[in-house]
């Protein structure tokens, strides 16, 4: 029986472990947390510091192929540990994409559709820039950035000059990163791609996010853009995979436009113009929506690809729309959860036959931005989905936990 290493006890390795053991795969999860979803699902939970190299020796040791559900695992020591076994995607991929400008720069160099940007590493640099930057633009870290975190928007270059003379900001002394156009958003997509080792790489549907103060809330399957357009986008997405030489999973997050930009063309589909975001070299929360819409989800696609199972087409097994929609840790803090073993009531699923599925993470402590869960409905139309998906979380919201 294969064995699977998987760096990252979080939601997205949890759901990757199932994937994996309905294959006939065991699992091995790596997190600092003891207490990180996947690892309350596994037998093999090994918990010390990312960068405990002993550990991590012994982590390698007990798997056949190891891979990582989140980018912010150090890659020092998977270096050399990628001589020992396979980690798939590579740490060639993991160190581009985890570093916005390596991946900005691998897009210039790709030639792959992209909101103008210029790389900074030092404070000095991007002083010198100003006079360079087209503005409204975004400051964004290198490293570490997620839900919009690292992230500063500036309208104009007397803003961007008082940004980098802000005592406060003084933590721009070691910044390396880069500055971005801003791109006039029609919608938001994305797009995974799983691509074996061997044999063809296969694109799931276009997924359409939508965030909410910078963390995504809700994801539509179909995207409700023109079929041209998702034909280009999982082409340009298919692309990207192979030319970062994935073998795993590639999400590749889009902007998308209907205005035309002089110093960011983009590339331009029936009025529509495509850039890539970023990437994640993983499963995605947009994906979650796959485990209920698609004959393969994108669990069960990267399962396959490590255990070395054939993939298939991951067609949606109905028309009508899914939606997915994130259960942050307010739902919790709503029903009155406030302890440290926090449970959600879900009583109010017996009024919402559109929800197909609920997951929740068991995560202990409820945090108003935690991603503590998730539910998929069904709609014959995307309004009747995505109506579905706000009335069950309202309804979860008013329920009041009492304690026992
Ligand atoms: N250049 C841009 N133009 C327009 N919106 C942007 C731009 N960059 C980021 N955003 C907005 O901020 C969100 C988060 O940015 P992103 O680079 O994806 O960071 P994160 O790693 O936090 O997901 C995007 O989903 C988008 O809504
Ligand atoms: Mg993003």
């Amino acid at each position: 029986m294969k064995r699977v290493g998987i760096l990252g006890g979080g939601q997205l390795g949890m759901l990757l472990a199932n994937s994996i053991f309905t294959l006939g795969g065991r699992v091995n999860v790596f997190d600092p947390d003891p207490e990180a979803p996947a690892c309350n699902h596994v037998k093999n939970s090994i918990n010390f510091p990312w960068m405990n190299y002993d550990a991590l020796n012994n982590f390698f040791d007990i798997s056949d192929v190891v891979t990582y559900e989140f980018e912010n695992v150090e890659s020092a020591p998977l270096v050399s540990l990628g001589h020992l076994k396979p980690i798939y995607p590579s740490v060639k991929v993991l160190k581009t994409c985890q570093d916005r400008a390596l991946e900005k720069k691998f897009l210039l160099a790709a030639g792959l559709p992209h909101a103008n940007f210029v790389v900074a590493d030092s404070v000095a640099h991007l002083r010198a820039q100003a006079n360079h930057i087209n503005f409204p633009c975004i400051v964004k870290t290198a490293r570490g950035g997620y839900d919009g975190k690292g992230q500063f928007k500036i309208s104009s270059r007397e803003e961007y000059l008082a940004f980098l003379d802000d005592p406060k900001n003084d933590w721009l002394e070691t910044f390396t990163g880069v500055v971005e156009e801003v791109i006039e958003l029609e919608t938001e997509v994305s797009c995974i791609v799983a691509r074996p080792l061997n044999g063809a790489p296969v694109a799931f549907p276009i997924l359409e996010n939508i965030h909410k103060e910078h963390i995504l809330d809700v994801t539509v399957l179909p995207a409700r853009i023109p079929n041209s357009v998702q034909k280009k986008i999982k082409e340009i997405a298919i692309e990207a995979a192979t030319k970062l030489d994935v073998c795993g999973l590639l999400t590749t997050e889009f902007f998308l436009s209907k205005t035309k930009s002089a110093t960011s063309p983009g590339i331009e589909c029936d009025g529509w113009y495509i850039y890539i975001n970023e990437f994640a070299p993983r499963p995605h929360n947009s994906g979650h929506v796959t485990t209920s819409a698609c004959c393969m989800s994108q669990y069960d696609a990267l399962a396959r690809i490590l255990l070395d199972v054939p993939l298939q087409e991951p067609l949606v097994i109905s028309t009508g729309t899914f939606c997915m929609m994130n259960l942050l840790g307010d739902v919790w803090l709503a029903q009155g959860s406030k302890d440290y073993d926090a449970k959600l009531d879900l009583s109010a699923l017996r009024d919402h036959p559109q929800v197909l599925d609920v997951v929740i993470y068991g995560k202990r402590e409820p945090r108003a931005k935690r991603k503590m869960g998730h539910f998929i409905t069904y709609g014959k139309t995307p309004e009747s989905a995505i109506e579905a998906a706000h009335a069950f979380r309202n309804s979860l919201k008013n329920i009041k936990v009492t304690a026992s």
